[in-house]
């Protein structure tokens, strides 16, 4: 079988490698894959982005499943596409993919059927949504409605960086983010606890939940620094006890899913809670992703020892209560190398030094997951902010820490930046 993966990051890389280990699939196309999917035989790259040209492309090629990586793709109807032409996509269509393309959309919904998460108000106007954190003072949280890729949240310790916040979303919209046509904030209320990244796939009725991580989403160490896309991760998550689990499947996951099904939109594909996990083991949600976590997933994919193409095929044919998930009962764990300048400016172009060869990478339990790579005539070069995301299995989170930075420093490209301490939460518990 021929299968397709969506999307060139870290995420993409990781699933694609997941698939390449069924029996039943001959070759992995990734669109438009990296510098690392480029490398291994049994993956290649297909230089389509563009909706109806990758339909066309995938129908020629009679391509088996789709999976979707990544929120853009998701957002514009993908998924409705593909669909309409009878071909098997596994993510949700574009209404329901609005979970995470608005956050108007979700905080309404999340009301509408008593899912836990902070109280909040949404503006059109800037006047009012000043007056609501005059009102409300700080700390508070400020939310662009839209996809943002990251920067579209401030968590507000002054009432002053609350009212910035809204002049940059919303009175002259520095920030650029418009949904239906209009820049909307969703103000909510600063919640306090520990987060972890819940995630579940589902086939409109059916859920299965995967194995539980952890983000790191400032850029240094002792999560200082600015926001990022998230610079490591690992899998389990200990915040997240039985006890917890079995709350958020019953007040979040699964009131969402028959919420969806409910209100016309039902629900497939993968579905990511970001949950805040307070003291007492109770459960709000921060935000909803319609796909799966980037850095999450590289762990994820290297502790399910499922076959990922059986599973994706049970997920689009509605018999995921079929299916039972085995997990390698190690810990995974992902740290993720970012260029120069990343966050903000990240600097292309810098040649990598010392990647493991693709043989190493293959049914391992050590992989080098490319994501802002590409590759040169001089060989692998940089090419986006999160560039790598080294990832082992080992028995213990200390273990892991341990192989996963001495693979990391044998690694090099010019101004490489990673965080030492990603785990150091479970290493806590
Ligand atoms: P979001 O994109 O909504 O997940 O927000 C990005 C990050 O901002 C989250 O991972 C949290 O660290 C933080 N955040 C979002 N909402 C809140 C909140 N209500 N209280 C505290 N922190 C928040
Ligand atoms: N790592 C956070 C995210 O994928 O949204």
């Amino acid at each position: 079988m021929k299968v397709l993966v969506v999307g060139g990051g870290g995420r993409e890389h990781a699933l694609a490698w997941a698939l390449a280990q069924s029996p039943k699939v001959q070759k992995v196309f990734v669109a438009p894959g990296n510098g690392g999917t480029a490398l291994d035989g049994r993956l290649q790259n297909v230089n389509i982005t563009e909706t109806q040209a990758l339909l066309a492309w995938a129908a020629t090629e009679k391509i088996a499943i789709t999976v979707v990586g990544p929120e853009q793709p998701l957002a514009a109807g993908m998924v409705d596409a593909f669909r309409a032409k009878g071909m098997r996509i596994f993510g949700p269509t574009q209404a329901a993919a609005q979970l995470e393309s608005s956050k108007a959309f979700s905080k309404a919904f999340m009301q509408r059927h008593g899912i836990p998460t902070a109280a909040y108000q949404s503006f059109t106007d800037a006047g009012l949504a000043h007056a609501y954190v005059d009102a409300q003072g700080a700390p508070i949280v400020v939310k662009a409605d839209g996809l943002a890729a990251g920067k579209g949240v401030v968590v507000a310790m002054t009432a002053d960086q609350a009212h910035a916040a809204i002049d940059f979303m919303l009175e002259g919209n520095a920030l650029g983010v418009v949904h239906n046509g209009e820049a909307r904030v969703v103000i909510e209320a600063f919640l306090q606890g520990e987060e972890a990244s819940f995630i579940v796939m589902c086939d409109g009725k059916n859920v299965t939940a995967l194995a539980t991580s952890q983000d790191h989403k400032r850029l240094l160490d002792g999560d200082a620094g600015p926001n990022t896309g998230g610079m490591g991760a690992y899998s389990p998550a200990p915040v997240v006890t039985p006890q917890v689990h079995a709350r958020a499947m019953r007040e979040v996951i699964l009131p969402t899913i028959k919420g969806m099904e409910k209100d016309g939109i039902p629900y497939t594909g993968f579905l990511y809670a970001g949950l805040m996990i307070d003291a007492q083991g109770g459960v709000k949600t921060l935000e909803f992703n319609c796909r799966m976590g980037d850095p999450e997933t590289q762990p994820i994919v290297m502790r399910l020892k499922n076959d990922w193409f059986d599973l994706l095929m049970a997920a689009t044919s509605g018999t995921l209560d079929q299916v039972e998930l085995q997990w390698d009962r190690r810990v995974a764990l992902g740290v993720v190398m970012a260029a120069h300048g990343y966050p903000m400016s990240p600097r292309k172009g810098d040649a990598i030094t010392g990647l493991p060869p693709v043989s190493v990478q293959g049914g391992e339990d050590a992989v080098v997951f490319h994501a802002g790579t590409q590759a040169s005539a001089e060989g692998t070069i940089t090419s986006g902010g999160r560039v790598l995301c080294v990832t082992v299995l080992a028995e213990s989170v200390k273990a892991a820490q341990q192989r996963v930075y001495e693979i990391a420093q044998g690694i090099a490209f010019d101004g490489a930046q990673y965080r030492r301490d990603i785990g150091w939460r479970a290493v806590r518990h």
